[in-house]
């Protein structure tokens, strides 16, 4: 233990100084993190308690030195970190970050730019605008399109959905929707494998989660557009108000894509909100080959894109777009507090992002995003997005050939959903073959070789699989399909 320092705060003398020292710490463990994590277990067997103890302290009253917090940090928290960045890490859509993207964070944060008004943020919000626009030109928008970083795709969703509720029934900012007199129930439309922001959005907005009406999907786990229309006259019918058709591309669940241009069709022909949540699968605008799997977000009001997914930027990073541009998110959500009035004239609020959306204080998210959309350019994330879906197709092929596994949906973006079905299994209830599904996943994640999800569609359990690095390679796809049959086999022997 070295001596307590009471008072660590830098001076302007010393700021400088400590900046270098402790890059260089902090770089050694990034750099030492990352050549093992090929290696490295994907995830600790550790249980919550066992981590409770290691950061059982008292607050401190006393100051410690940087030093021993990082090597505290190391000794303690990294081993029993959650290796997402790992080319093993077949889990949710989160990525390996790009190292100019982290870096770039690392900036942000040292020079802490508060996002929310244009005084605060000069350079890093018309950077925020520029990337915005980037997003824009990448989904087929045109020149009249703005939107909105936000932390996610759960508030992006979020601040779609306000804008179309703010449409169907214009006066409900303000006076909320009974005084702003909606006819009937506002309704929301989306494919029962919407993310789970669509639930905690409705009732965020006063629509009420019984007001989500969630339509069935085919057997490729598609919206069906059928049942879409027939909910949508039953309503109408039954004196309730439309609001939005919400689409998915790229479905937390399964990774395909509903079929936006029909969509979109059917949102004209009953004039609601069109909002495509292409959180993930808006990474498939990258690539020349797959592009046109999207076909149709071009024409939805607004749609949800999240650097922090298929972009391979660190989080926090959604975003927001709107087609008819940023007077529609500054209609739902501006106002001018006395502080931050518009002094200048006026001419800096359209950078002032706290006008646009919720958050208030927002980190320069920008910068990271700006660093590695410079870095890679559209042609490098296409090559990469092409090469991971290359990755899962080669992985349903491995599938296809085996008899003990049964697939599940198709591949579209870099996701593949698969059963453990051996002969033995075929005959026990659907209930036992969840069963075997969840059993599976928990070899494989206390095995540390790899890491992946469960999920039910249609009713039953599936393991779902999703290359989310820009580090994994064939073997290691190899290695997963190696790993499941192993430890299947282990699992049902006997039987
Ligand atoms: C399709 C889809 N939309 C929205 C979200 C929510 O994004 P976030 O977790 O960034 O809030 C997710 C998260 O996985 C998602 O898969």
């Amino acid at each position: 233990m070295s001596e307590p320092i009471h008072s660590p705060v830098p001076t302007t003398r010393t700021l400088a100084d400590e900046h270098e020292r402790l890059a260089r710490v902090v770089s050694e463990i990034i750099s030492t993190y990352a050549q093992t994590l090929d290696a490295a277990r994907v995830c600790s067997t550790a249980t919550p308690q066992e981590l409770e103890a290691l950061f059982d302290e008292p607050l401190p009253q006393t100051g410690a030195s940087a030093e021993e917090i990082f090597a505290k940090f190391e000794r303690d928290l990294l081993p029993h970190a959650m290796n997402i960045p790992s080319p093993r890490y077949f889990g949710l859509f989160n990525p390996t970050p790009l190292p100019v993207a982290v870096w770039a964070d690392a900036l942000a944060a040292a020079i802490n730019q508060n996002g929310a008004a244009w005084r605060n943020s000069p350079s890093a919000s018309v950077i925020e605008a520029r990337v915005l626009r980037w997003l824009c030109e990448l989904i087929g928008y045109d020149a009249e399109s703005f939107g909105t970083l936000t932390s996610g795709g759960s508030e992006a969703n979020l601040i779609g959905l306000k804008c179309a509720r703010d449409r169907v029934v214009a006066d409900a900012r303000d006076r909320g929707l009974r005084a702003a007199g909606a006819r009937g129930q506002l309704i929301v439309y989306a494919s029962e494998q919407c993310h789970y922001s669509f639930v905690k959005s409705v009732d965020i907005l006063g629509i009420g989660r019984e007001n989500l009406r969630k339509i069935d999907t085919d057997e490729r786990f598609h919206v069906r557009t059928d049942k879409l229309r027939e909910a949508i006259e039953r309503d109408i019918a039954e004196g309730h108000t439309p609001v939005c058709i919400a689409g998915a591309a790229g479905a937390t669940s399964t990774g395909v894509v509903d079929p936006l241009e029909e969509l979109a069709g059917i949102a004209r022909e009953f004039r609601l909100w069109f909002h495509v949540d292409a959180a993930y699968g808006g990474g498939l605008a990258f690539s020349e080959k797959y592009r046109a799997r999207l076909k149709g977000i071009e024409r939805a009001d607004s749609v949800t894109i999240d650097p922090h997914k298929w972009m391979f930027v660190p989080f926090m990073c959604g975003a927001l777009l709107v087609r008819a541009g940023g007077r529609v998110l500054r209609d739902a959500f501006d106002i001018t507090p006395e502080y931050l009035s518009e002094e200048r004239g006026g001419a800096d609020v359209e950078y002032d992002f706290f006008r646009y959306g919720q958050l208030g204080t927002r980190r320069a998210m920008a910068l990271k995003v700006w660093a590695a959309l410079k870095s890679l350019g559209v042609r490098g994330y296409g090559e990469v997005v092409e090469r991971q879906i290359e990755l899962v197709e080669h992985l349903a092929a491995r599938f296809d050939e085996l008899e003990d596994f049964s697939r599940a949906g198709e591949v579209e973006t870099a996701l593949c959903c698969v059963r453990f079905l051996p002969k033995s299994a075929r005959e026990k209830t659907l209930a036992e073959q969840d069963d075997l599904q969840r059993a599976l996943q928990q070899r494989v994640e206390r095995s540390g070789e790899a890491w992946l999800a469960t999920t039910v569609l249609h009713g039953r359990r599936a393991l779902r699989i999703n290359v989310n690095s820009f580090l994994t390679e064939r073997r290691h796809i190899d290695n997963l399909v190696e790993l499941l049959r192993r430890e299947g086999a282990e699992l049902t022997r006997g039987e």
